[in-house]
């Protein structure tokens, strides 16, 4: 044969290969999301709940690392709506992100929106959500993020893996329930139940549809892909007689951290293994509050779930009834969550580098805090009649109703403003028991930071006991970032410093700021667009408590923006 035909047979077996690995990941890779209503029946009275193909929690999201999927989201539903891709990147590609009127305008009823979903080095569990109103508390699911094709997971690989996805559910409609508490100005009402994989569980007065069940074989080992989906708890959890073993945090490996119990925030993602190597028997899964504000009101309930070990429970017969519940800490032990949330590390292996940016070049600090407004006749329900508020640096963030990222790059004026300051305003005991009552005020405004393509960047979060100290679990858009110090009190910007883990901190998309604490996060600013940091409690976004990073171009053309999709939805 000639070296000629040779190739053309290797070009001609390239080319059946090629198309047949095409099919195979457009098959993994178009999603179609259909936002409807549909008649939920597990809790109590069934009830219209809006969902993603008629499923409670959504459909999951399969991907491999750096891939790129399509969904094509398909309003059917009565509501406006948006959909983000919580702890996903988007490497220059803010067009897909979601916030409503942040990087788009909402997708109306009988509207639909192509949404590309890049991935890049995430890797483990993340997942998606509505991204206004209350929404998300029944639109939301799984992403699961496996290894490339071909290479292993850094641990032994699991006998099986499951999605363990917290939620908080009330009996009334999820508008409803939003529109009164923007009405009333007070707390939002506390939610009837949280939920496992979209049930309550034994403890609920009506909960005899169920609960969740995760049949475990004796010996073998599990995977479970935790996401807490509330709306407004952080919440503790955990499995009687059974350990829980970290290996990841916000789709990033962490060194394995063995635990009776996790904390897990708003927005935050932990895998975790579980090794069935107790009595063949049935244990409850619980999970259930941690809620560090004095006079906050919250639903103190338990939601259970079960393992079950195959073979266990012959002719109903357990050696425990009823089953054991684990250990969780009280509802206020700050102790309990920090001391979890501290302990993670970054794997820093040779195959799963770190780089913390070990210098800094754009550094600013920011209050998270609780505020008031007055209210005519103080007639509104939070504290004295006031209208209750949140601020980042005294800003209440005023959500426009054109979106920033569309102003940003057609150079629309009136949008926003790019006078988010570089420190608090005001300098003052932040974690002080007695603060004046004048400090409660914040100001309203839509204030972006803008910040230079790949300069580093390190953020000083400070809590406030203005109103309520209590942890604020802190989202970026856009990013992970590494968490490399945290503290109660106040930020001391002699001493502190010296204490951060440049070594294998955490790297997260979302980190609970500790109640009356700090906490410092760093990245490299490598990703342009436009991204929103907010408070993850629902509640706290809706009172004010997010600002806007603006990353701008790099000098190179793959360090710009992609240009926008055809079909944005238009405002
Ligand atoms: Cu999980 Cu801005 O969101
Ligand atoms: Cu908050």
């Amino acid at each position: 044969m000639s070296p000629n035909s040779n190739s053309l047979i290797l070009y001609f077996l390239a080319c059946v290969l090629f198309s047949s690995f095409l099919q195979d990941s457009q098959a993994f890779h178009h999603f179609k999301f259909v936002v409807k209503e549909a008649r939920y029946r597990r809790l109590c009275s069934s009830k219209e709940i809006l969902t993603v193909n008629r499923k409670f929690p959504g459909p999951t999201l399969y991907a491999h690392r750096g891939d790129t999927v399509i969904v094509d989201v398909i309003n059917k539903g009565s509501y406006n709506i948006t959909l983000h891709w919580h702890g996903v990147k988007q490497p220059r590609n803010p067009w897909s992100d979601g916030p409503e009127y942040i990087t788009q305008c909402p997708i109306r009823p009988g509207n639909r929106f192509r949404q590309k979903i890049i991935f890049s080095d995430e890797e483990g569990t993340l997942w998606w959500h509505a991204h206004n109103d209350f929404l998300r508390s029944t639109v939301h699911g799984a992403i699961i993020v496996y290894p490339r094709r071909g290479l292993p997971y850094p641990f032994p690989k699991p006998y099986a893996e499951v999605p363990i996805i917290l939620g908080e559910w009330w009996k009334e409609d999820a508008m409803v329930v939003f529109e009164d508490f923007v009405r009333g100005g007070g707390q939002p009402k506390v939610s009837d139940a949280y939920t496992i994989n979209g049930r309550p569980g034994d403890f609920y007065p009506c909960s005899k549809r169920g609960k969740f069940k995760l049949k475990a074989t004796y010996g073998k080992s599990y995977l479970l892909r935790i996401i807490n989906a509330a709306l407004d708890e952080i919440l503790f959890f955990g499995i009687a007689k059974h350990k829980l073993t970290v290996v990841g945090t916000d789709a990033s490996y962490t060194k394995p951290l063995t635990r009776d119990f996790i904390t897990i925030s708003p927005g935050q993602t932990l895998d975790c293994l579980l090794f069935a190597d107790q009595k063949p028997d049935h244990y409850y899964m619980a999970a259930r509050p941690y809620v560090s504000g004095i006079n906050v009101t919250f639903n103190n309930t338990t939601t259970t779930g079960m393992v079950k070990y195959r073979g266990a429970g012959l002719h109903g017969r357990f050696s425990s009834s009823p089953p054991l519940i684990p250990y969780l800490p009280c509802f206020n032990d700050t102790s309990a969550a920090v001391n979890f949330s501290g302990s993670l590390k970054s794997l820093a292996s040779k195959d799963y580098p770190v780089d913390v940016p070990l210098t800094v070049k754009k550094r600013f600090m920011s209050t998270v805090s609780v505020n008031t407004f007055p209210c005519p006749n103080k007639t509104c329900d939070g504290p004295n009649g006031t209208r209750l508020a949140a601020s980042m640096n005294n800003i209440t963030f005023v959500t426009p109703s054109f979106d920033v990222l569309e102003a940003y790059y057609y150079g629309i004026r009136g949008v926003f403003g790019k006078n988010f300051p570089d420190r608090p305003p005001f300098v003052f005991n932040y974690t002080a028991d007695y603060l004046p009552l004048e400090l409660q005020r914040s100001k309203r405004g839509t204030e972006v930071k803008t910040i230079k393509y790949n300069s580093s960047v390190e953020i000083i979060l400070q809590g406030t006991k203005l109103v309520a100290g209590i942890d604020h679990p802190m989202h970026l858009h856009g990013y992970s970032y590494y968490v490399v110090g945290w503290g109660l009190g106040n930020f001391n910007e002699s001493k502190d410093p010296m204490n951060y883990n440049l070594v294998d901190p955490p790297r997260r998309n979302t980190i609970a700021v500790p109640k009356n604490g700090w906490t410092t996060i760093r990245f490299r600013a490598d990703n342009p667009g436009v991204w929103l940091l907010h408070c993850h409690l629902e509640r706290h976004i809706i009172w004010g408590m997010s600002t806007v990073l603006i990353v701008r171009d790099g000098k190179k053309p793959e360090e710009r923006i992609l240009p926008p999709p055809q079909d944005m939805p238009a405002c």
